[in-house]
């Protein structure tokens, strides 16, 4: 039998009573969907799967999204490799506050990622409730950002010229990154939306991804989502998900921003992740 355990943090369980290497019964996938609109990150621990599992999952929950700029592992079109090494030195991926993917037209609705090798210390990944974040969020500082329509861009991270871009290159990282011009593209998307599927308001992705504010000067607009950043993303909103080997985590890219730490030099760390596409 599924049972849900809540973290105690601003969002977070973790679930148990189910086998992940096995097809789910269409009654397991709508327990999982509720507990996972409630809660916003799911973890399951103890899951022995494999990439053929975690592909069946994601198709599960509403199929592929579309995932640009890193290479999909060989054989598989929808995998990639979230991978760290132990001698690596290459600044940290996601390292900053994000929503995946958030500069899409239909930015994928939820992350899978299972962790396959996992260090001893540190590689926490934090995630920080937007709707408990707008819940919060002072009067004043609401105002500011009603109506207003962000705008996302990949560029600062994916471009050539990007942290990901030509220069990354040269430090050695082992993920298969693959910069390029598409990620100048922008797509705009409200700041304040409701969810599609509970209909709760909440904030959207953030500053990164967010690279200005449609009709606002970026002498406004910067100051402002760098205020926002720091709002979004306060340890009241917070939970530290700590891994274990075989361990699958499943997210809710519209409703909460997620974050990479370090604090494992010298360990290798290797994670398989998909991303579940937009409902319809
Ligand atoms: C990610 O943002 O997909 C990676 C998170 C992590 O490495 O903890």
């Amino acid at each position: 039998m599924i049972s849900v355990h809540p973290s105690g943090q601003a969002c977070g369980a973790s679930v148990t009573g189910v086998d992940l290497s096995k097809p789910l019964k269409t009654d397991d996938v709508a327990q999982i969907r509720a507990a996972w609109l409630k809660h916003h990150v799911l973890a399951f621990p103890d899951q022995h799967i494999s990439d053929d599992d975690l592909e069946r999952y994601t198709m599960a929950f509403g199929g592929f999204g579309v995932d640009p700029f890193i290479a999909p592992i060989p054989g598989r079109n929808h995998v990639i490799a979230v991978k760290r090494l132990a001698d690596e030195t290459s600044p940290l991926f996601a390292e900053n506050w994000h929503s995946d993917w958030s500069f899409q037209a239909r930015p994928p609705a939820g992350t899978c990622l299972y962790g396959i090798t996992i260090p001893p210390v540190g590689g926490d990944t934090l995630f920080a409730n937007q709707h408990a974040a707008l819940d919060a969020m002072p009067p004043a500082m609401r105002k500011r950002l009603e109506g207003r329509m962000a705008i996302h861009s990949a560029k600062r991270a994916y471009a050539p010229e990007g942290s990901y871009g030509e220069k990354d290159k040269a430090k050695g990282r082992s993920m298969d990154i693959r910069p390029s011009r598409d990620a100048e593209a922008i797509q705009l998307h409200p700041l304040i939306r409701r969810h599609p599927e509970t209909g709760r308001e909440g904030l959207f992705s953030c500053f990164g991804y967010i690279i200005g504010i449609e009709g606002m000067p970026e002498a406004e607009s910067t100051p402002l989502l760098l205020e926002l950043y720091q709002w979004q993303s306060r340890e009241e909103f917070q939970y530290r998900h700590k891994w274990r080997p075989n361990m699958l985590l499943m997210w809710d890219n519209r409703s909460v921003l997620h974050a990479a730490t370090g604090g494992y030099a010298g360990h290798d760390r290797i994670l398989h992740r998909t991303t579940i596409a937009a409902s319809p």
